[in-house]
């Protein structure tokens, strides 16, 4: 679906139905695709929003990029829909984009879902990395993106049993935009460092992890789940980056049981 906020159209899909609404934040360099594991399977428990973030799958808006800007489109979607508050599901890059949403509307979140995240801003080695991809993207395309990526996305588990994931995630990679993906990597450059931001967290917050996570280390969201009081770590085994799309079921477990705890308070 398509909705029409002030300046961009934005991509996304909506299903499901109940007193709860999710909404999910892909990370990068993904689209709203990530979450289509989710979109069949917990909309038993809730209505599921999932919408594509500016550059990527059919919000098809020029950069520049900022988490800020991003948070402020998906409240855009929610006004549009009529959501007055929801539970924001961010993984990675989504978490970012989650935390700026906590910072900027936290009247408009119900709980947060924060999925193979962190909260601090890049180091200069990271920023160096984030310059390197971009002249990958600009020179070789989104496939090269796609190649450079693969490994760290997926655990060692999924990716020498389940080829098909890691196929789909190489053709939701290579399906992006240039300018989406160097706009994201400059706007995850330019992110503040959220770390302040955990003790005012005052709603239910989960964290969910995968012990083959190379890209965020089990230590990042151990310190992410003493920093917000009452929080819950989650680890779903044998799953690296992408745990939702890695073992949904397990994933869709822990979330409809934080869901219904969320709906007795
Ligand atoms: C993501 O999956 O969104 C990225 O790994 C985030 C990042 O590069 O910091």
């Amino acid at each position: 679906m398509i909705a029409l906020l002030n300046d961009i159209e934005i991509g996304y899909d909506d299903g499901g139905s109940g007193l709860t609404t999710l909404l999910f934040i892909h990370g990068f360099p993904h689209d709203r695709t990530l979450w289509t594991p989710q979109l069949q399977g917990l909309t038993v428990h809730a209505r599921c929003l999932a919408a594509d973030l500016r550059g990527f799958g059919e919000t098809t808006a020029a950069p520049p990029y900022s988490m800020d800007q991003y948070a402020d489109d998906l409240v855009g979607l929610l006004d549009v829909l009529h959501v007055d508050r929801a539970v924001v599901a961010g993984l990675s890059m989504g978490g970012y984009a989650a935390f700026a949403l906590w910072r900027r509307h936290p009247r408009r979140v119900r709980a947060l879902v924060l999925c193979n995240t962190r909260p601090g801003a890049d180091t200069d080695e990271g920023r160096e990395k984030r310059r390197n991809l971009m002249a990958v993207a600009h020179e070789r395309g989104a496939g090269a993106v796609a190649d450079a990526q693969l490994t760290g996305m997926l655990g060692k588990t999924t990716r020498a049993n389940r080829p098909e994931i890691t196929n789909t995630v190489h053709r939701m990679i290579a399906s992006q935009r240039v300018e989406g993906i160097t706009g994201a990597l400059q706007a995850m450059m330019d992110r503040p460092d959220s770390t302040p931001l955990l003790s005012t967290i005052d709603v239910p917050a989960l964290i969910v992890a995968g012990d083959e996570d190379a890209i965020m280390p089990m230590a990042e969201a151990k310190a992410m789940q003493a920093a917000i009081r009452g929080s819950t770590l989650e680890v779903i085994s044998g799953t690296g980056h992408l745990s939702n799309l890695e073992r949904p079921a397990a994933f869709n477990h822990v979330v409809s049981e934080f869901l219904a705890k969320l709906t007795l308070e």
